[in-house]
């Protein structure tokens, strides 16, 4: 009866917000998609193929087509613009940081994405996404250089603002098709389509009602459950991701093993680093992929120290590869790794470099693989040695396992 009853009160709502908006939406128009992009850089190219893209799907989008004048406050109507569109679509150009107007806007977006969730699928176009996180090279430049003019406030912000946004998921245009932009620009429309026409079924009410009332949920947690990862891969992107690691990656995917890829699509919009860590707390094995300049990345270096407190405290399985370098390299801080590390040593806190120097220490004590040593080097070899033992790890749950599930 309460059912029903509330089944009821919800169609009311749904027709009661329905009717609502239609009263005041006049004036200011409810965006779909907003556009954020330095006009001198891809008004006239990317930005108009993807607005024409966004519009002929079906979409209301907006982009602001009057440069605002130098100097002067965001616009009412855009900040509006910006805090009512369901999806903000920042095109980080190369000279995107060099425009206030730009980082304003910037700003505003982060704000509604930390604040009210607001989801933001950048576009790095043409620029190192590492660039924009650390704001080296073209965006150093940038800020240095509004930082003579603009109060450290604005330029505080702007800084976040632009860290923020590179630790989200988005596309990076060189990446996609070898630089053709007719792909990019038709897989942003795929998936602000699937978003939007998804969207409108959580907003009812009756959607989350259902969730609890049936069993729904633990159904839909069950296929999620499912989905997760079995497999984390970390491996230092520069020495290895064109190469052995897209091998060992393409074959473990080959032979059904669900593995964790960051640049799935799925993933557009999440924030990077959480999507990591869950990873790696949810998967059942993982494979570090020791090379040559692995310690010269702190991000390298903290995935260790997680996989290594996973192994620990959850019984996970590790199995490194030490990829032309010796285990003791890694242990001991020798050749590259040592090199690294005293880099390491002046970047971080000396508790962080301490952490890492004892989970190097730990990886290179343990059992693994030493691509030098299996069949003279050569690499299938080793990657079909490490598809079957996942294989066979996968199927035999260690029987620590089993004995929890009996008893
Ligand atoms: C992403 O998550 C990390 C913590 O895992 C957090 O510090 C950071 O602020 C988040 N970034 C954004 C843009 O929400």
């Amino acid at each position: 009866m309460y059912a029903f009853a509330n089944v009821l009160l919800a169609l009311l709502l749904i027709y009661a917000c329905k009717i609502v908006p239609k009263k005041t939406r006049a004036v200011p128009q409810n965006y779909d998609v907003f556009l954020s992009f330095r006009g001198e850089d891809t008004r006239t190219g990317f930005t108009d193929f993807l607005y024409i893209s966004l519009v002929d799907a079906g979409f209301l989008v907006f982009r602001d087509n009057d440069a605002l004048p130098v100097g002067k406050e965001i616009g009412s109507e855009l900040l509006q613009a910006i805090r009512n569109c369901q999806i903000a679509i920042p095109i980080i150009s190369e000279r995107y940081a060099q425009s206030k107007p730009c980082l304003r806007e910037l700003n505003e977006i982060m704000d509604c994405h930390t604040k009210h969730r607001k989801s933001v699928f950048p576009v790095f176009y043409k620029v190192d996404v590492v660039d924009v996180l650390e704001q080296r090279g073209i965006f150093g430049k940038a800020l240095r250089e509004h930082r003579r003019h603009c109060s450290s406030r604005d330029v505080q912000n702007w800084e976040l603002a632009l860290t923020s946004v590179a630790g989200i998921r988005g596309w990076t245009s060189q990446a996609i098709a070898n630089g053709h932009e007719g792909e990019l620009v038709k897989m942003v429309v795929a998936k602000v389509s699937s978003v939007l026409k998804t969207r409108w079924i959580e907003r009812l009410l009756i959607f989350s009602m259902l969730m609890s009332y049936y069993r729904i949920r633990s159904v839909y947690l069950y296929f999620s459950e499912k989905k997760r990862s079995e497999v984390f891969l970390a491996f230092h992107g520069p020495d290895t991701r064109c190469g052995f690691a897209a091998h060992l990656c393409s074959s473990l995917m080959d032979a059904r093993i669900n593995v964790f890829k960051i640049d799935d699509p799925s993933l557009i919009g999440k924030n990077v680093s959480s999507e990591i860590r869950n990873a790696i707390e949810h998967c059942k094995i993982s494979i570090p992929i020791l090379s040559e300049n692995f310690a010269s990345s702190h991000w390298c270096l903290d995935e260790l120290a997680q996989i290594v407190e996973c192994k620990k405290t959850k019984g996970q399985e590790m199995l490194p590869i030490f990829y032309k370098v010796k285990p003791s390299d890694v242990k001991e801080l020798l050749n590259s790794f040592g090199g690294n590390m005293r880099q390491q040593k002046k970047l971080f806190k000396r508790s962080k470099y301490k952490q890492w120097k004892q989970v190097l220490r730990e990886v290179g004590s343990s059992k693994g693989w030493e691509s030098g040593k299996i069949a003279n080097g050569h690499e299938g070899v080793l990657v079909k040695q490490i598809v079957k033992k996942v294989l066979r790890l996968l199927m035999n749950p260690q029987t620590h396992d089993r004995s929890i599930t009996i008893h």
